[in-house]
């Protein structure tokens, strides 16, 4: 299958089940096909937000970690309290073996997650809400269990977000005072070796 193909049937997934296992096959490939033949950005200018509103001491959980290319990032600037999540185990084995995650969790983002209320000073999210994957329901469970006054900081493919709920469920957010934007990027090209077309934004809310 060539690469155009493999994204677009991680994308095309049916349900959870269908993902884990797509993502379970294409772990051990996953970082070179990504990065020498589509030259995806997404990990860098999300940690380049984070940086900005998170201490290094922070303990962070990367949601939708995949093989660990925002942690290994986050790692070099300093974060060493990083914490992986993702649906794969084939992707979370992959992480490990970079050495920069204290700990790594299997979990389902839009079900619930297997941590305390407030156990995380931040969240990053990169390259989770895409087509196929995660949508806005997960929101509810990542503020559970981030900190008040905590971040969470997550790309959104920008086609994804247009045909979907985000809106609404970013709005409802924050007028029922759960949390607040702080930013929000341009739109980005998130393949810088392809011309295929997805936009991803950065995304920053504080939560109350
Ligand atoms: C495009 S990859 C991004 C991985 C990494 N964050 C990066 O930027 O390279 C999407 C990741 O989200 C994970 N994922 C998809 N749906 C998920 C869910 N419901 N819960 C947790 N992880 C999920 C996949 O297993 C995969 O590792």
């Amino acid at each position: 299958m060539n690469i155009e193909d493999k994204i677009q049937w991680v994308y095309s997934s049916q349900n959870n089940q269908e993902l884990t296992e797509r993502y379970d096959v294409w772990a051990k490939d996953y970082e070179k096909n990504v990065d020498d033949q589509f030259g995806y950005i997404g990990p860098e200018p999300a940690a380049d937000v984070l940086v900005k509103y998170v201490s290094p001491d922070a303990r962070i959980l990367d949601a939708g970690a995949g093989t660990g290319l925002v942690g290994e990032i986050l790692h070099q600037r300093g974060y060493h309290n990083l914490e992986a999540m993702d649906i794969s185990p084939g992707m979370l084995k992959e992480a490990e073996q970079k050495n920069v995650y204290t700990k790594l969790h299997q979990g389902i983002l839009g079900e619930a997650l297997d941590f305390p209320t407030a156990t995380f000073d931040a969240i990053i999210s990169v390259g989770v809400f895409t087509y196929g994957h995660v949508g806005s329901d997960a929101f509810d469970e990542l503020i559970r269990i981030t900190k008040p006054g905590g971040y969470i900081v997550f790309t959104v493919s920008v086609g994804h977000y247009e045909n979907s709920d985000f809106q609404t469920k970013f709005t409802s957010l924050e007028s029922s005072g759960k949390w607040e934007n702080v930013e929000t990027t341009e739109p980005f090209l998130c393949h810088l070796k392809k011309d295929t077309g997805v936009q991803l934004q950065v995304w920053v809310y504080r939560i109350k």
